[in-house]
């Protein structure tokens, strides 16, 4: 019967299915030769490959391994990232997405051959991948995306239909992708990494980078990682010494259920080309369908409500097939470059010791482990034939200039748009588990009441830069619109580039 209730928190089914080991906090200064910072798939990946070579790694994250964007993703391993290809080539011609195309395959090679390796039984399965539309608008694109297949020799068609029972307009379909348990196959390259001689310190904040002869990583107990080399995987680079990456990206957040229904899913990957996103694929859970519902991608801290995006992904699902269920929802945050290919490489022009890996534009499985492949080699042969391509510091002034220039007005208009905004919000009526913003002594403060009424007062205004945070009644935390920080109601920083955590405000009473 359709109209199933929600979970009440969220909780990605992957994190809920696999117990991973813990690892201490960083309780002291110690020497490594490469410090990484970011335990996702990008981290995890480049350690186990790096320690492979005899090379001494330490792996740092700020909360627990695989928590981030990786333990959130919905884990297609696919090379069919939306409708890119006829884009890269008219923007970076041929050669180059070839080059996009033949790296992102060479990652999905990677993940199989590993899987095989080591017999890791993480619910990998081949599937096809479809991009289909129900707007007319988009057909054409599927034509123009479908000639662009045929030039970079991509095994692909036009179909009418596509085998999942919804009906569609046109697909394109691309054969042989995968899909897989992230943290079952990552659990096995920790455990791996860990054999030849990986460190590993939760709970451990990178927040900066200091130079003598080499780079050490400074974490925010003032301890620190001496090293020869830092990567920084930790989603938004840590480290962004006059690099502008808050500048030069956006930040995304976008949800996903995990529901039952009557019908068996017919396998394969979907997702539209229009607006609002729809994604689907299925997994196992306990023998049975977990089909994963995804999509409605927004900026971070900007649009409606973040509950009403999970309740139009579960009107949209049970619109469409018979909900049983709803066992799992979560939400997670991408960040997209403004030419759309990822950031990876040397962080700055004169630094060679300092690398980042950045985004992935939602498509982390497969961007996650070439940027692995592609710094681990720059560190052990010094080259690797993707650098170019991927470089941070690569220039296309189209349509990158463009991009950030929006990106950027946006910016502004949201930093003035908060200051400006008044708000006297009553912290009395407050329910229980919700939040609003009031002005306490003149300054705008984020005011949270827990299930047990206890009440947690913030300064809103972002550490970051100064915008002013807005809530995120999905997550329980406060976003900010500008660069996409994110804030736990507490005030730690979940996600960056903030590093420092909101200060909290006493509150005398409550009026
Ligand atoms: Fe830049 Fe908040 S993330 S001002």
């Amino acid at each position: 019967m359709n109209d199933q209730q929600m979970p009440q928190f969220p909780e990605p089914f992957w994190r809920e299915s696999v117990q991973l080991p813990e690892y201490p906090k960083l309780e002291e200064t110690i020497q490594t030769d490469v410090g990484i910072v970011g335990g996702g798939i990008t981290g995890i990946t480049a350690a186990y490959l790096l320690a492979k070579e005899n090379i001494k790694v330490t792996l740092l994250d700020a909360g627990v391994l695989l928590n981030g964007t990786t333990g959130h993703t919905t884990a297609k391993i696919t090379a069919q990232h939306g409708l890119i290809y006829d884009e890269f080539i008219q923007h970076f011609g041929l050669e180059k997405a070839s080059q996009y195309y033949k790296a992102t395959t060479e990652a999905k090679e990677f993940i199989e051959s590993t899987i095989n390796n080591y017999k890791i039984d993480c619910d990998y399965s081949k599937e096809d991948a479809y991009v289909f539309t129900n707007s007319d608008q988009y057909l054409s694109q599927l034509e123009t995306e479908s000639k662009a297949y045929d030039q970079l020799e991509i095994d692909g068609e036009i179909r009418d239909d596509i085998p999942l029972d919804l009906k569609v307009k046109s697909a394109l379909v691309m054969k042989n992708q995968a899909q897989f348990h992230p943290l079952k196959y990552l659990k096995t390259l920790v455990k791996e990494a860990e054999k030849n001689g990986v460190q590993i310190f939760e709970n451990t904040t990178a927040v900066d980078v200091e130079y003598y002869k080499h780079p050490a990583i400074i974490t925010r107990d003032g301890h620190r990682v001496k090293c020869k080399y830092v990567i920084a995987a930790s989603h938004f680079p840590f480290y962004d010494r006059q690099s502008f990456y808050f500048a030069r990206m956006y930040q995304d957040r976008s949800y996903v259920l995990g529901i039952k229904t009557k019908q068996t899913f017919p396998g394969g990957m979907y997702i539209n080309a229009e607006d609002p996103t729809r994604s689907i694929r299925a997994t196992k859970m306990n023998g049975e369908d977990l089909w994963l519902i995804g999509g409605e991608h927004h900026k971070t801290g900007q649009g409606k409500t973040t509950i009403e995006h999970y309740n139009a992904l579960k009107d949209f699902a049970e619109a469409k097939f018979d909900v049983t269920e709803i066992p799992f929802r979560w939400s997670a945050q991408d960040l997209t470059t403004l030419d759309k290919l990822p950031y990876i490489g040397p962080a700055t022009e004169h630094e060679e010791s300092v690398f980042v890996a950045t985004g992935f534009r939602k498509w982390g499985m497969t961007n996650g482990t070439i940027a692995a492949k592609i710094i681990s080699d720059k560190i052990v042969k010094g080259e690797n034939e993707y650098e170019e391509l991927y470089s941070p510091q690569r220039f296309q002034a189209d349509p990158a200039l463009r991009k950030f220039t929006s990106i950027n007005a946006d910016v502004a208009k949201h930093m003035v748009k908060g200051k400006l905004e008044f708000t006297h919000n009553s912290i009395k009526g407050l329910s229980p588990d919700d939040a609003t913003v009031t002005r306490i002594n003149g300054k705008r403060t984020g005011v949270y009441k827990d299930k047990e009424e206890k009440l947690y007062a913030l300064d809103t205004t972002c550490t970051h830069m100064g915008c002013e945070v807005e809530w995120n009644s999905g997550d329980r935390t406060w976003d900010c619109p500008c660069h996409g920080s994110r804030f736990s109601y507490t005030g730690e920083v979940v996600e960056g580039p903030a590093k420092r955590p909101l200060p909290k405000i006493v509150l005398k009473e409550t009026k």
